[in-house]
């Protein structure tokens, strides 16, 4: 498949068959999260694979914030997850004594590992949802994840249940967005 079409194939999938996504397959996507550029380098992720029941329920739980709230009420459905956890980054001391702030660049690092992990998904055949909201305490207390070592997204991953079912983008338009040479 061409990246366009890649780009326009791509959406969120919020209900997933009953089938088990691969080890092969989980480890494949880590990959393009570990192929990531990022600020100096620093590769401050660290990608925790989630296929097991118990602890497919244990991520469920922890999708699941004060008051019950959750970005993800269909996660029951969805086969593994990868959680994408900042870690310290050891920046350059040029970066470090401008920004006074090692982790200046991690978020969006993070963000980029994501995508890049979402296409090596979709050429597997799978499909995708980035969950932002969790509860990190439930996060550290399920996992072990140390404290400090932030979950920034959740990436759901399975086999799409929805069918035909390609929706609109809804996205603003490229003039609302691009402007040239100055700001407008
Ligand atoms: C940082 C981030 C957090 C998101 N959190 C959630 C979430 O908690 N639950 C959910 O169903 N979708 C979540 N999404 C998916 C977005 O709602 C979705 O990408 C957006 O509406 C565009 O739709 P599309 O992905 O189908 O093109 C998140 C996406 C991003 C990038």
């Amino acid at each position: 498949m061409k990246f366009e079409e890649m780009l326009l194939k791509r959406e969120s999938c919020r209900a997933y068959q009953d089938r088990a996504v691969s080890r092969e397959d989980l480890l494949k996507i880590c990959e393009a999260g570990r192929l990531t550029p990022s600020g100096c380098n620093a590769q401050p992720w660290k990608f925790m694979i989630v296929d097991e029941s118990e602890a497919r329920a244990k991520m469920c739980d922890a999708l699941t914030v004060e008051g019950g709230k959750t970005g993800a009420p269909w996660g029951k459905s969805c086969p593994a997850f990868i959680a994408l956890v900042e870690q310290k980054a050891d920046v350059k001391p040029l970066v470090l004594d401008y920004y006074k702030d090692s982790q200046v660049f991690a978020q969006g690092d993070i963000g980029m590992a994501c995508m890049n992990m979402c296409y090596q998904a979709m050429e597997l055949g799978l499909s995708t949802c980035v969950i932002g909201l969790n509860d990190q305490q439930k996060m550290e207390s399920s996992f072990g994840i140390p404290e400090g070592a932030r979950v920034r997204m959740v990436l759901a991953i399975g086999y799409s249940a929805e069918k035909n079912t390609m929706r609109p983008k809804i996205r603003k338009s490229l003039d609302e967005i691009v402007c040239i040479n100055k700001w407008s």
